[in-house]
């Protein structure tokens, strides 16, 4: 008896609620150390199963009267038992019942884990049923702390996968962080070193010019200036370059012809390539117009094609291809674009091709693998921050020794991309007579003062304002003006805004916008407006009159 009360968890309940029975069998059971419990009734029973999940619960013994018009309540509450729970149930039975046998076996089967015992009962009958409760019900307890132990180690695993996995963030976010800081490290060190070399000749040429004057050697001083001005382009280029990159320089979109530009190409590109690399072209004949910079496209094909040449010393062939291509559903994922239609060109060489980690980094500034002096490892960072910026996208598809495809992918012009038909702009009008009055505006005095000595000399009217809100109040008064030449970044309202509070007033004004770059707060996508210019710093002085004369002859058309 003492293995029966050590195993013994919770009580057997008893319910037997006509006459003695139930004090009778709970006396038996108690006499050898059983816990027994006497109930009053089937939802008693019930409430003491849902208690805890029926822990304090080990088996019940109930008569067959009890059972009669309740047993529904018991059914239900046991089979809405915890998954390991199966309450030993025993059913005292009445011998020779009367009732058809075969009802009275379906009812009982319907309580699921149950024994009869016939009564009248003898003791050991009672206690070797209890026995068999209590050992049927330990089982379960068992099963029951199996499944906790499970259910246990599974959270801890979650727990352990969900630590597992911040700690691979954070490496992850730090791993970032490094190359993020190596990246930047790569591109300060980049413009640092070549500006240094562009101003160490710009420098030197200046200071020799000075010498040359003092000295008096005046033929001399033509060939420094020569050389000093040279760097600029160089160093403008460069800047260029970068603002490519970052997406920030300023785009004049306009409906290109692939097709047509690459073919304007062919002379210059084959004069480039050399006679060892043939140069041949695959157009698609029903190509859509894209949406683009066409002298920032040319840039890029240039660029693409030098490449070309560079990855085959030995000569080649380089292929120049045009497509259409419909972009849809999981396609847009995988080409990270919007949905629609692209116009694809693509520069085929059959050169050294890259490894998939040259490739990889192809595109960040300054990584290059050519011997210092033959590339800045500009180009294909530029073509990935134009074909960005144009909305679309550049892949490389490269294998070594085979060569190397790079494709760029160009929105298609859309109906209403293009409504303002730009005013093809007149050859260069000489200077009428009557002077022309332009306001020039820019907070760094030297550029301004400059532009403003350059005009003069070429004969305009020039008014120079050093801010947006004196340039406001200018063009505010009556004052006459032909155009407005202004920087964009300036303190407090910026050129652009600008301009466009004054169109409030003078709607037909002409704007020559002069910037270092596109800044985002003037021009969102980096496009210029319809019927606005632009000119990038650093710019030559011929081009400044040029554009203004440019700009004022077409107003008078
Ligand atoms: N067509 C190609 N075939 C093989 N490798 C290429 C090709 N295009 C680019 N690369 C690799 O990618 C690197 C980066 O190219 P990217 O055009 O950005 O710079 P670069 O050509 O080295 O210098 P830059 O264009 O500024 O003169 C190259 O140095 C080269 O290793
Ligand atoms: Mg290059």
């Amino acid at each position: 008896m003492a293995r029966d009360r050590e195993q013994q968890k919770g009580d057997l309940l008893v319910l037997a609620p006509t006459g003695e029975d139930a004090t009778v069998i709970a006396r038996v059971l108690s006499s050898r150390s059983f816990d027994t419990r006497i109930v009053a009734s089937l939802t008693e029973v019930c409430e003491l199963l849902r208690n805890e999940e029926g822990l304090s619960v080990s088996g019940l013994v109930v008569t067959e009267e009890a059972l009669e018009g309740e047993a529904a309540v018991l059914i239900k509450c046991l089979e809405d038992q915890a998954a390991w729970s199966d309450l030993p149930t025993c059913v005292l039975i009445v011998a020779g019942n009367p009732d058809s046998a075969a009802v009275r076996w379906r009812f009982f089967e319907a309580l699921g884990n149950v024994t009869l015992l016939a009564r009248p009962l003898t003791v050991e009958a009672l206690l070797s049923a209890a026995r068999g409760l209590l050992r049927a019900r330990a089982r379960q307890l068992q099963t029951k702390r199996h499944l906790d132990e499970l259910k246990a180690a599974a959270l801890m695993l979650e727990q352990r996968v969900a630590q597992r996995t911040e700690e691979l963030m954070a490496v992850e976010q730090t791993l970032r962080q490094a190359q993020k800081m190596e990246a930047i490290g790569q591109l300060t060190g980049g413009i640092a070193h070549d500006f240094n070399n562009l101003l160490q000749v710009i420098s030197s040429n200046m200071e020799l010019i000075k010498v040359r004057i003092r000295q008096g050697r005046m033929v001399e001083i033509e060939r420094h200036a020569q050389s000093a001005t040279e760097a600029t382009q160089r160093a403008a280029a460069l800047t260029h370059r970068l603002l490519a990159f970052s997406r920030r320089q300023t785009l004049d979109p306009k409906p290109v012809d692939a097709n047509q530009l690459v073919s304007d190409m062919l002379e210059l590109l084959q004069r480039t390539l050399g006679p060892s690399i043939s140069v041949n072209t695959a157009f698609a004949h029903d190509l859509h117009l894209a949406l683009c910079d066409p002298p920032q496209l040319e840039n890029v094909v240039l660029n693409l094609c030098i490449n070309a040449r560079d990855a085959m010393p030995e000569g080649g062939e380089l292929r120049l291809m045009t497509e259409n291509s419909k972009l849809r559903g999981r396609a847009t994922v995988l080409h990270d674009l919007p949905e629609g239609d692209y116009v694809v060109l693509s520069v085929t060489d059959t050169g050294c091709g890259m490894t998939p980690e040259i490739a990889a980094k192809a595109f960040d500034p300054f990584f290059t693998t050519k011997p210092i002096g033959q590339g800045t490892g500009l180009g294909l960072s530029m073509v990935y921050g134009f074909t960005r910026q144009s909305g679309g996208k550049v892949t490389i598809d490269s294998r070594v020794g085979a060569g190397t495809t790079v494709s760029i992918y160009l929105p298609k012009l859309e109906g209403d991309d293009f409504p303002v038909a730009i005013k093809s702009q007149a050859p260069t009008a000489p200077l009428v007579a009557s002077p022309k009055t332009v306001l020039v505006i820019d907070d760094e005095s030297a550029v301004r003062t400059l532009c403003a000595e350059v005009l003069r000399e070429a004969g305009y009217n020039v008014i120079e304002a050093g801010d947006g809100l004196a340039g406001l109040s200018l063009l505010e008064s009556n004052l006459h003006f032909d155009m407005l030449v202004t920087d964009i970044g300036m303190p407090g309202i910026n050129g652009r805004e600008m301009a466009d509070r004054a169109r409030r007033t003078r709607p037909e004004l002409r704007v020559l916008y002069i910037t270092g770059y596109a800044e985002k707060a003037a021009f969102p996508n980096g496009n210029v407006d319809p019927g606005s210019h632009l000119l990038t710093k650093p710019f030559a002085i011929q081009d400044l009159l040029a554009r203004v004369e440019q700009i004022i002859a077409a107003e008078k058309s």
